[in-house]
């Protein structure tokens, strides 16, 4: 969808921090893939919460703490909508993608996994989706087995497909890559896992925001993602999981609201999904976590897909014109994200020189050491498009990136 010019003006200014100056130059933000800018209705959300409707919830009998619970879980159905899950008590609030991957790990690995069992991950997964597991291998007896990538950002599928066995317990792999912006083909690699009895977790902490993600079509066993990347509140996240698989883990932290009954002898725990949400949550993050979604959903994921896919055609075209630019990441299937090197520069040098003049991107290991390694790298520069970025704000980029290697080089 090309958006016309008076619906990315209102779109824009939805979002106040695109009018802000960053070093006396209007901020050009294009590091959505590290975290989303806020529409003013997620601003107001909170806002409101702590200027009138601050209670705590599931604990009070008063007006306020009534309120409060009631649109706490309005999210959670939100949230369920949103992936299509089945009930709304399969949705766990957790802290975020990180939170919520070492929840997994830790409740489903006591539960599941024992010495000699398999952990497959692929080599573009991010440290998130990495060390968990390897710290419930290691108290299990567990293997992490890696599926390798080509050069161009895929995962390869004949060695995902040798390396699945009897053995794989579970499989843990990005719906999108954070650095290379692939897409994986992850509903043949669910089915594929299934056949050999491994369950799957996708990461959706790089699509749900730009891709629409079924879990009952998906049939996946888990997914994961954070409300900071889906344009709502920091220190908020979600586990889905599958009621059955849910109830046969163990809590992952104990404390208020996953109880039923606590004796210095023995506790019982609550039902689904208290069991999983020990104390008192992030509660204006999550009332206003729904503002968020329906602000997406207004706006509709498949127009976001179409305009955001524009966005990274331009930026591709236009970023191959600059001499020695190396993109990291050419899968066919692509998200709007573009990592790249550019001989002679460093990215660190890069990122410094466009931030003199408001251009914000990332530059480092993007939290994928093993994937840079893969590519002989340790760093890396990264933009990355949101829906509201705009085909200006691209060039705004290119001049800075020209710029920048005219001084360095
Ligand atoms: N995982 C986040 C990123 O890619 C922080 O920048």
């Amino acid at each position: 969808m090309k958006f016309n010019e008076n619906e990315i003006k209102k779109i824009r200014s939805d979002f106040p921090q695109l009018s802000t100056m960053v070093n006396n130059h209007p901020l050009v933000y294009l590091d959505n893939a590290a975290t989303t800018l806020k529409p003013q209705i997620v601003i107001d959300a909170i806002t409101n919460y702590y200027s009138s409707q601050v209670a705590n919830v599931h604990r009070g009998v008063h007006t306020l703490s009534e309120v409060g619970t009631r649109h706490f879980e309005e999210t959670r159905v939100s949230v369920q909508k949103l992936i299509n899950a089945k009930e709304s008590h399969e949705i766990i609030y957790t802290k975020g993608t990180t939170d919520a991957l070492n929840l997994l790990a830790q409740s489903f690995g006591k539960k599941f996994l024992s010495t000699g069992d398999e952990i497959l991950l692929s080599e573009m997964e991010h440290h998130s989706n990495i060390v968990p597991w390897q710290m419930i291998a290691e108290s299990s007896g567990a293997k992490i087995v890696v599926a390798p990538i080509n050069e161009l950002g895929e995962i390869n599928l004949s060695e995902y497909s040798k390396l699945l066995n009897k053995k794989t317990t579970i499989v843990s792999i990005a719906h999108v890559s954070n650095t290379l912006g692939t897409i994986n083909p992850i509903a043949d690699m669910i089915k594929e896992a299934h056949a050999v009895g491994a369950k799957f977790c996708v990461d959706a902490a790089q699509s749900i925001a730009h891709i629409p993600v079924d879990v009952q079509k998906l049939n996946c066993d888990f997914l994961v993602f954070s409300a900071h990347k889906v344009f709502g509140p920091n220190a908020l996240g979600f586990l889905y999981g599958k009621e059955e698989l849910l109830n046969m883990m163990p809590p992952y932290q104990g404390g208020g609201a996953m109880i039923s009954e606590v004796t210095f002898l023995r506790t019982t725990y609550n039902s689904l999904p208290n069991k999983f949400e020990a104390g008192t949550p992030a509660i204006a993050e999550v009332i206003a976590f729904k503002a968020a979604i329906d602000y997406m959903n207004d706006i509709g994921l498949e127009n976001i897909a179409k305009r955001e896919h524009q966005l990274l055609e331009y930026a591709t075209r236009e970023i191959k014109k600059i001499n020695g630019v190396r993109l990291i990441g050419q899968a066919f299937e692509k998200s709007a994200v573009l990592s790249f090197v550019i001989d002679g520069t460093h990215p660190h040098d890069l990122g410094t020189i466009l931030d003199k003049v408001g251009v914000a991107i990332r530059t480092g290991h993007h939290c994928t050491q093993p994937l840079l390694k893969r590519f002989n790298l340790t760093a890396a520069a990264r933009a990355s498009f949101a829906f509201y970025n705009t085909e200006e704000e691209i060039d705004k980029l290119i001049a800075a990136l020209k710029k920048a290697c005219d001084f360095l080089l």
